[in-house]
């Protein structure tokens, strides 16, 4: 009898590894990303391409050159060609409402990447990093790295921030501001450019070239006179290689501490070479394994795993979310965390 039931089981466990794998085969999902011109998007990607396919889906992998018009075309014919599931890390959060109703009409189930989906009810399910814990991780560093407990100061800020058709900075700007607010207001810190609220300090589209500029118009309006800026606060890689290009160009005085996020390969040189003097690591295999985790669970019909049911409204519903945690990055510690961990080669930094 026993013999009978462990013959029974195995056949249950081969059939129902079977049912997986062929369910997992003839399924395609779409995964759609904002532009090619950040490294990180790439790597995404990537990432979310191979981990499906060795899950043995077929993958439609798109990228929309930042132009919203675009993502939008490119995630209608997902749905159009009969994706069965569908991941998108939005140029713009706001923007993709018809192809949403379109996903929504057809139960499509639709995953929001990294930057969370707004003003819809057609979204499943969230996966990013703890975007807040980015922003207190570089406003601690500063907070530290200054002694802003014991020094006297007053020190110089100035601040750069993030696309605000992105929902994520706004989270990233907020978590910083909240740990630096208490010596803001002590005048401990002193933003001589008088640019502190998010809309002052917005990167639209996080590009490089447009923190370079703003930052390069505050350096001759503000900083002309000799003094010296402290701490420039970057919300992430991108924006912190504009402001640390504006400053190499323009700027005579002590190094700031310069914050930054992602880990980028440019950045990681710069904080080889003390340019830059931080940043934080969102490991992009991370993430995308869990939301390929996700994509299973969804369409095995089995629960799935999230650890946030509060933070991410979307101005329509709460998104269950799955937070992964981010990391501190600087000198010290990048060969562990990039190099041992085989995220980038020697070479890749050299
Ligand atoms: C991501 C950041 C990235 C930024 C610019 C944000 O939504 O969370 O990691 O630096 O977009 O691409």
């Amino acid at each position: 009898m026993k013999k009978l039931l462990a013959l029974a089981l195995a056949l249950c466990m081969i059939f129902a590894l079977c049912a997986t794998s062929a369910f997992a085969e003839g399924e395609t999902v779409g995964v759609a990303m904002p532009t090619k011109d950040l490294q990180r998007w790439n790597q995404d990607g990537e990432n979310m391409k191979n981990m499906l396919e060795e899950a043995g889906y077929k993958v439609d992998l798109q990228f929309a050159s930042n132009d919203v018009q675009q993502q939008l075309n490119q995630v209608t014919n997902m749905i159009n060609s009969g994706c069965s599931v569908i991941v998108i890390a939005a140029i713009e959060g706001s923007s993709l409402g018809s192809a949403l109703d379109l996903a929504k009409e057809k139960g499509i189930p639709v995953i929001a990447y990294d930057r969370l989906l707004m003003e819809s009810d057609a979204v499943s399910y969230y996966a990013t990093f703890d975007n807040y814990m980015v922003g207190t991780k570089q406003g601690t560093y500063v907070k530290e790295a200054l002694d802003l407990d014991n020094a006297e100061g007053p020190f110089n800020l100035e601040i750069t921030a993030g696309d605000p058709g992105d929902n994520n900075a706004r989270y990233f700007y907020q978590g910083a501001i909240d740990v630096l607010q208490p010596y803001l207001d002590e005048g401990k810190l002193v933003v001589k450019s008088g640019q502190i609220d998010f809309n002052d300090v917005a990167t639209p589209t996080w590009k490089t070239e447009v923190a370079q500029q703003r930052a390069s118009s505050i350096l001759s309006s503000f900083y002309a006179d000799g003094s010296d800026i402290d701490v420039w606060l970057c919300s992430n890689d991108s924006t912190a290689l504009g402001v640390t290009n504006a400053l190499e160009d323009a700027y005579d005085g002590e190094w700031p501490i310069i914050t930054g996020q992602d880990c980028d390969i440019s950045n990681v040189k710069n904080m080889i070479a003390g340019k830059q003097s931080m940043s934080v690591f969102k490991d992009t295999r991370t993430l995308a394994a869990q939301v390929v985790k996700m994509v299973g669970q969804i369409l095995a019909g089995e629960e799935v795993d999230v650890n946030d049911t509060e933070t991410y409204d979307n101005n329509v519903i709460v998104v269950p979310s799955y937070l992964c945690e981010p990391v501190f990055a600087d000198v010290n510690n990048y060969e562990e965390l990039l190099l041992d961990s085989g995220y980038y080669t020697a070479d890749q930094l050299k």
